[in-house]
C-alpha cells in the first residue's frame, strides 16, 4: 500500500510531537502524519524523570552559567556556537508548552520550584513531581489530538528511510545529495509493509539504550533511527559516548529491563552517595561530590563497586525530613518500597545503568541532517550540545528547540520539494514470521552482554576488540537471516541493535584518548577530538 502526506514524522515522543504540532500550527493547509511504533504516549519522553533545564529565575541564574556548566559537563568537546542557541532559546521553549498545557510543580508563592542536579551550579530544572516526561508528553499528546491536520499512527514500525537506492541508483557514503522521500513501515497489526512518501521526513526515533543489558530506557529504545540513518549512508557521529547514569536502582531480586531510575533531583534535595558501611566517597573523586556530573559519578560508583566486591553502592535520604522523600518523589518511593526497601529507614542501593547516547545523526542548527529533506531532533541526533557528556535535563530542553528550529526551516522550504516519482513499493520477498525465534531472542542477549561486559563504562583496547569481533559475527548470522525470513519487529530490532553496538564500539576503538564519557584505560590521556564522524 502506498501513501502520501507532506510531512512524514517518524516517532512520537518530545521530538516528534513537538516538531508536528509547530508544523501543524504554522501550516494548517499541510498534511502531517507521525507513525509510531507502539503507543502514542510509549517512549523515552514518558520516563523523564528530573525535569528539564532552562534558565529561569534571573536574579540567581543566567545564560552564561547555564553554558558554562554544559560546556563543562561535556570537558569542552560541545560546539559552542549550539550550546549558547539552545540555553538562550530554552525558556521561550519551556513557557510554549506550558501554554500548551504541561503542568510544572509551584511553590506556595506560586513560583516555578527549580531542582538541582548534578553539574548545574544554579537551580534551573523545572519539573512536575517525579512524572516530569510523563506530563510533558500527556500534554503534547493532548495537543495533537485537537490539531486536525496530525493523523498519529501507532504501532507503525518504520523499517528503513527511503533514498535514491530504492530507485535503484548506488548511493555511497560520498554520494553528494542523498536525499530521503520517506520511509517503509510495517503496519504491525496487518503485519503489511506499507509506502510513505512525504515532501520531508522529520526522524525523532529517541535513543539506543537497549543495546546494554542494564539499561533505564524502555524497550522501544533500540537506536532504530541511527541505524536507519547509517544504512542511508547519511553522517553520524560521537556514538562512543555513551552515558550511564550513575544511579538505577538495584534489586536484587529482579533484574528487568528497563532497570528503575532514581532520578539526580534526589542528589540535588540532599540525597547523599555512601558505601555499605555508611561512608562517604564522593568527596575522592570530585569536589561537588554526590552532585559531580554524570561521567565522574557513574565511574566513581563502578570502581567502588569493583574494590570492595560490591554489587551495588547507596543512595542514603534518610535525613530528609519525615514525609518529604514521599511527597517529592512519589513514583521513587513506591518503586523502593516495591523492591523490598524503606527509603526512611534504609539505604537505596544503586548501580550504573546505560541511561543516554550522547553521539547520533549529524545535525546542524536547523535540525537538518547529511540527507535532503530529513530532519531530525532529540536523542537520535548528534546536535554538538552535549560534548562528551550530557548536561542533566538538557535533553528535553534539545529535542524542544531543535523541533522548533527544524519547523522555521521546514516552512521556509517545503513549497520548493517537488515530490518523487516511480518509487516502488517494499519488496515482500515473502511474508511469513520467523519460525526459529530463539535465533532472534539468544543473539539479542549475546549483543547485551557483549556490550555490558566489554564496552561499558571503563574500556580497554582489548575488550573492544573481543566485542567488535563477536559483533560482526552476529552481524554476518543476522544478515543472513534477514534475507531468509521476514516480517519481524524484533527480527527488525535485532539488527538496528547490531549496528548500534558496532557505531559504538567501532568509534571508541577510533578515540584514543579518555575523555568525559569514553574512558580507555590503555589511552588515559586527554587530547580532545571534537568529532569522530562515520560520513
Ligand atoms: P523518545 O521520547 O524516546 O521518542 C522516540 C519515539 O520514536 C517513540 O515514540 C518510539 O516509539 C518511536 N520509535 C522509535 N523507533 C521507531 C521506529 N522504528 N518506527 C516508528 N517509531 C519508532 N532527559 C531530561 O532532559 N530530563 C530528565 O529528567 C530525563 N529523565 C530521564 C529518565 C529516564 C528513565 C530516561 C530513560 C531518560 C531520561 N531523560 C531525561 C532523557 C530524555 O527523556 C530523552 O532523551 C528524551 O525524552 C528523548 O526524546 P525523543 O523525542 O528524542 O525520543
Ligand atoms: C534524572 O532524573 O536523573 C534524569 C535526568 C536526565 O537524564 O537528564
Amino acid at each position: 500500500m502506498k501513501h502520501t502526506t507532506d510531512i512524514l514524522v517518524i516517532g512520537s515522543g518530545i521530538g516528534g510531537l513537538t516538531f508536528a504540532i509547530k508544523m501543524a500550527t504554522a501550516r494548517p493547509d499541510l498534511k502531517i502524519t507521525v507513525l509510531t511504533k507502539a503507543s502514542e504516549t510509549e517512549s523515552n519522553t514518558k520516563y523523564a524523570q528530573g525535569g528539564i533545564a532552562a534558565v529561569w529565575d534571573e536574579n540567581n541564574d543566567n545564560f552564561t552559567k547555564h553554558e558554562d556548566d554544559t560546556m563543562d559537563a561535556g570537558a569542552g568537546l560541545n560546539d559552542p556556537e549550539i550550546v549558547k542557541m539552545v540555553v538562550k532559546e530554552g525558556p521561550q521553549r519551556v513557557k510554549e508548552i506550558i501554554d500548551w498545557g504541561a503542568r510544572f510543580d509551584k511553590d506556595k508563592d506560586n513560583e516555578y520550584q527549580l531542582g538541582r542536579e548534578g553539574g548545574h551550579s544554579s537551580n534551573r530544572v523545572l519539573h512536575f513531581k517525579d512524572l516530569t516526561g510523563w506530563e510533558i508528553q500527556r500534554a503534547l499528546a493532548e495537543k495533537c489530538n485537537d490539531l486536525p491536520n496530525i493523523r498519529i499512527l501507532e504501532h507503525y514500525f518504520v523499517l528503513d528511510l527511503i533514498t535514491q537506492h530504492h530507485l535503484g541508483r548506488i548511493v555511497t557514503r560520498v554520494t553528494p545529495d542523498i536525499t530521503c522521500y520517506g520511509a517503509y513501515a510495517l503496519n504491525k497489526k496487518s503485519k503489511e509493509i506499507e509506502t510513505y512518501l512525504a515532501k520531508i521526513t522529520f526522524l525523532a526515533t529517541g535513543g539506543a539504550g537497549q543495546v546494554y543489558k542494564s539499561t533505564t530506557n524502555p524497550v522501544i529504545a533500540t537506536g532504530d533511527g541511527i541505524a536507519m540513518v547509517y544504512r542511508a549512508k547519511g553522517r553520524i557521529a560521537n556514538m562512543e559516548f555513551v552515558q550511564f547514569h550513575p544511579t538505577a536502582l538495584f534489586d536484587a531480586r529482579r533484574r528487568n529491563s528497563p532497570d528503575f531510575l532514581v532520578s539526580e533531583a534526589v542528589r540535588g534535595h540532599g540525597g547523599i552517595l555512601k558505601t555499605r558501611d555508611g561512608e562517604q566517597f564522593m568527596d575522592k573523586y570530585d569536589k561537588r561530590k554526590s552532585l559531580a556530573p554524570r561521567d565522574i559519578v557513574a565511574r566513581a560508583i563502578d570502581h567502588e563497586m569493583k574494590v570492595r566486591g560490591e554489587e551495588s553502592m547507596f543512595l542514603d535520604v534518610r535525613h530528609f525530613e519525615p514525609g518529604d522523600f514521599a511527597t517529592s518523589f512519589p513514583t521513587i518511593n513506591e518503586a523502593c518500597l516495591e523492591a523490598g526497601i524503606d527509603p526512611l529507614t534504609q539505604m537505596i542501593p544503586v548501580v550504573p545503568a546505560a541511561h543516554y547516547i550522547c553521539g547520533g545523526v549529524v545535525i546542524d542548527h536547523k535540525g537538518a541532517t547529511s540527507i535532503r529533506n530529513l530532519y531530525a531532533a532529540g536523542e537520535v541526533t548528534y546536535s554538538g550540545l552535549h560534548g562528551a557528556n550530557r548536561l542533566a535535563s538538557n535533553s528535553l530542553l534539545e529535542a524542544l528547540v531543535f523541533a522548533d528550529n527544524a519547523s522555521e526551516a521546514v516552512g521556509s522550504m517545503i513549497d520548493q520539494v517537488k515530490p518523487e516519482t516511480g518509487i516502488p513499493l517494499w519488496n515482500a520477498k515473502g511474508t511469513t514470521e520467523p519460525d526459529e525465534m530463539i535465533l532472534i531472542t539468544q543473539s539479542t542477549k549475546e549483543l547485551k552482554e557483549i556490550m555490558s561486559s566489554y564496552v561499558g563504562i571503563v574500556r580497554t583496547n582489548i575488550r573492544l576488540k573481543r566485542a567488535i569481533d563477536r559483533i560482526n559475527l552476529l552481524n554476518l548470522e543476522t544478515e543472513e537471516l534477514y534475507k531468509s525470513t521476514i516480517v519481524s519487529p524484533q527480527l527488525f530490532e535485532l539488527r538496528n541493535l547490531i549496528k548500534i553496538g558496532y557505531l559504538i564500539t567501532s568509534s571508541a576503538q577510533m578515540r584514543r584518548e579518555s575523555i568525559g564519557l569514553h574512558f580507555n584505560t590503555d589511552y588515559p590521556d586527554k587530547l580532545g577530538f571534537r568529532e569522530i564522524t562515520y560520513k
